[in-house]
């Protein structure tokens, strides 16, 4: 008989559980492999194509076969720093800038290498918990309210760092527009909670990676433009550019913080030591000054908004409560006013509720307490890109912006009204 191995593993590691995204992406792909007409709510990634001069840029660069600069392709990290600072009248310096394979790789080492506890507003992007497990410590969740658009309030922010008083540093997680709810925070909330950064030394790290998704009507406002001091800057090209899968992100640190730049330069040279340089040096591209890809860019976000828009007055007019979203691509619904009816079907949590939905009415969507809500306040996180991104870019490159209307919608992307439709149908049995 062979001797069977002994294991031993690291046990921060082994309480950790597969990405809820991930997983509900599995079973509804799995369910539509089975023929089932699955609405897919569940997974949130651009369904676009990568723009094609991007596309042409890898394909000339594919002879690219040396390790770059730990710290990315000095041209890349210009060409980050000069978009947006043309974007956004932001003051990044090129050489304050990491480039990493997704900006999740980079929030990561930057949450390994600082100290301090980390306050997040919730309901959060999933996997911040997660990754700080792996370090073996926890993440600080602030309930948030609806009534505030589930955006932190300077009040809850001060409350949270009392918490801590004893720590000297703070670590606060910022993701505006946000995953789960679309909410976007408005220049005047973000100078008010940095008022307490200032007062409780908070460094922030800035999740950024849905900046240039926002259909809010105002200039996208940042903690960066309010704190350069104490923020750090993620963002990259999963979402905008459609290229989740190029995996390229970077971070930006601010002047003052060039320990945190040495640490994290060690870290990336003893893990993934570069990002893949064909991608690096297609990133210049997208990374450019170009007319059409901005275009490509404000075409994807008008597709974003209306289906945001169409997704929220469905809900609302089937008796959900839900917050407007203003930017990315998610929204974040509550079925707390049929509670009680619910119980009926034997449903008493956001747990429940999803996979009732799932099994009986063929919709994908999570619950929000994988995004540290609470279980009862039953909600769930909707993704609104269930559609054929190529077909429907077409289409809306085509239109201007009064035609991307409700039509346009339920002709272009039948699956989100047809998911509306089956929720209606299943709130009309309550
Ligand atoms: C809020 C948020 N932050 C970060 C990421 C990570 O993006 P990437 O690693 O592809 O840059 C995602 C991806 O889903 C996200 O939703």
């Amino acid at each position: 008989m062979t001797k069977k191995t002994q294991l031993h593993l690291n046990t921060n590691i082994l309480k950790l559980k597969e990405s809820a995204t991930l997983a509900i992406n599995l079973k509804a792909r799995a369910a539509r492999r089975n023929g089932d007409d699955i609405c897919h709510l569940g997974f949130g990634q651009s369904p676009f194509h990568v723009h094609e001069k991007i596309q042409d840029e890898l394909a000339k660069n594919a002879h690219q076969k040396d390790y770059l600069p730990t710290k990315g392709l000095p041209a890349l990290c210009e060409s980050i720093a000069s978009y947006h600072n043309k974007r956004f009248s932001y003051q990044f310096d090129k050489d304050r800038i990491l480039v990493g394979p997704g900006s999740k790789e980079l929030i990561f080492q930057a949450l390994y290498v600082l100290e301090g506890p980390v306050i997040v507003p919730a309901p959060s992007w999933v996997s911040y918990g997660p990754q700080l497990n792996i370090k073996g410590r926890e993440i600080d969740p602030v309930i948030t309210k609806s009534e505030n658009a589930y955006k932190m309030t300077a009040k809850e922010l001060e409350e949270a760092c009392e918490r801590h008083l004893d720590e000297e540093q703070k670590v606060l997680i910022f993701n505006s527009p946000s995953n789960p709810t679309g909410a976007v925070y408005t220049e005047e909330e973000i100078k008010e909670l940095t008022k307490v950064c200032r007062k409780h030394n908070v460094i922030v790290i800035a999740d950024e990676i849905y900046a240039l998704i926002n259909y809010s009507g105002e200039d996208f406002p940042s903690f960066h433009q309010h704190y350069p001091e104490g923020t750090l800057v993620s963002s990259g090209l999963s979402k905008s550019h459609a290229a989740g899968g190029y995996r390229l992100g970077f971070l930006y640190a601010p002047e003052g913080m060039e320990s945190v730049i040495k640490c994290l330069s060690a870290m990336i040279s003893e893990t993934f030591s570069a990002v893949s340089a064909p991608i690096q040096y297609a990133a210049v591209k997208a990374y450019s000054i170009d007319n059409d890809i901005d275009n490509y860019i404000r075409t994807c976000t008008r597709v974003h908004e209306v289906c945001g828009n169409y997704l929220h007055d469905r809900f609302k007019n089937m008796g959900l409560s839900c917050s407007h979203p203003k930017g990315a691509f998610y929204l974040f619904p509550d079925f707390g006013s049929f509670k009680e009816k619910l119980k009926s079907k034997n449903i008493h949590n956001d747990v429940e509720l999803s996979e009732f939905i799932f099994e009986n009415y063929k919709v994908a969507l999570l619950p929000g307490s994988d995004f540290y809500f609470p279980k009862d306040a039953m909600a769930v996180r909707v993704a609104s890109v269930d559609y054929e991104g190529e077909n429907v870019y077409k289409e809306a490159s085509l239109k201007d912006s009064d035609s991307l209307d409700y039509s346009f919608v339920e002709a272009n992307c039948p699956q989100l009204k047809k998911a509306c439709d089956r929720l209606e149908e299943f709130l009309n049995t309550l």
